[in-house]
């Protein structure tokens, strides 16, 4: 049998892909432009949404250019530690830290340098590290997916903020859910993240989506259509649509059923049982309301305007509730409603 083109699983790099080519090019024309407008973008979404895939395209976009240096990190790491480590694993750099004197033996990194005092602190050796990559005309790309305000982050962010002001060519890619990134950026003391532009994962394109399933699971346009729009654009959905559909050879009843029942097991009830009470509440009405108008929901939910906004808001942040057209409100993510039913 033919392998089946969609995966069910939150790959990096998926074998079909939806591209997200403007955002791609913005962060890459952002962090390329002589001098950078920015050194750190801060991507967001729901789980599902893409963060991790875009990410990689980034890193491997720039992976491609000889000036380019990526290193991924763990927030749970220490991650000061991990990237003086990484950089100097490379022997192509090593080479260069070692003609410029820095020695990094009390680390244990293994670069042996005479004739220079080793250096004891990390945050100096990464600067050293830094303007050396600059002199040679590089830069450093960090990666970190699913950042959390974990103390190691909090570290990490910090010395960056510093290096960032002494110019060093040291940029930041990040992905995290709504409310972690959120967090991390109200720190007091990181208030440049507050400024970082931050990439809301919006719904991929019908359209595309379309053209992706007549292609791959010989529908006819018409149909194609009708379940790219059943997607809602939500990339963890067009994998999982187009496999049990590829899977099952028509679109069926009972292919549309396994989709719900995968969404359900590996998306919703994350997000479902990282919601408030009070988001619930709310996500409740929309769901059960008769029509998606705002005054609707509210008055299934008893809630005033003023008690209401927030709570949309919030919603509409973390990427669960579509609020893009005026006076509505209703679910960005397939079947989610159906599921809000059964669990409210
Ligand atoms: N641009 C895209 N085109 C097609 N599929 C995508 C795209 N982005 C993500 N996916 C798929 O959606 C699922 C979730 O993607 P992922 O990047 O892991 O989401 P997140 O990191 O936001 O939780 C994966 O199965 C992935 O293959
Ligand atoms: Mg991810």
């Amino acid at each position: 049998m033919e392998r089946n083109p969609y995966t069910l699983v939150f790959g990096r790099e998926p074998l079909q892909v939806i591209p997200r080519a403007s955002m791609v090019t913005q962060v890459v024309e952002t962090f390329c432009a002589e001098p950078p407008s920015q050194q750190v973008f801060l991507i967001t979404g729901v789980r599902g949404s893409g963060k991790t895939v875009l990410m990689t395209e980034v890193s491997k976009h720039l992976d491609t250019y000889d000036e380019w240096v990526v290193v991924e990190l763990n927030p749970e790491r220490d991650m000061l530690r991990s990237l003086a480590a990484n950089l100097s694993s490379r022997n192509s750099l090593a080479k260069l830290f070692q003609s410029a004197k820095i020695n990094l033996s009390l680390f244990g990194f293994g670069l042996e340098v005479t004739g220079s005092v080793p250096i004891s602190d990390i945050e100096v050796a990464l600067d050293r590290m830094l303007a050396s990559l600059r002199s040679h005309g590089k830069k450093l790309l960090v990666t970190v997916d699913e950042a959390a305000s974990t103390p190691a982050m909090r570290e990490f962010a910090s010395a960056f903020q510093i290096l960032v002001r002494k110019d060093l060519p040291i940029f930041l890619l990040m992905t995290g859910l709504f409310d972690n990134i959120r967090k991390l950026q109200d720190e007091k003391t990181l208030t440049f993240l507050y400024r970082a532009p931050r990439l809301d994962m919006r719904p991929l394109n019908i359209g595309t989506i379309a053209g992706n399933y007549r292609k791959n699971l010989g529908l006819d346009g018409d149909e194609a259509l009708r379940l790219a729009k059943m997607t809602k654009g939500y990339p963890f959905a067009f994998q999982v649509f187009g496999y049990f559909v590829w899977q099952s050879g028509s679109l069926g009843e009972r292919a549309i059923d396994e989709c719900k029942q995968y969404l359900d097991d590996y998306a919703y009830e994350k997000i479902w049982s990282e919601l408030s009470e009070g988001d619930k509440a709310v996500a409740s009405a929309i769901a059960q309301a008769p029509s998606s108008r705002v005054r609707d929901v509210r008055e299934v939910a008893q809630m005033s305007t003023n008690q209401f906004n927030p709570y949309r808001d919030r919603l509409v942040k973390k990427g669960v509730v579509d609020g893009s057209t005026y006076g509505h409100v209703s679910f960005a993510l397939p079947l989610f409603d159906r599921y809000v039913m059964e669990h409210s």
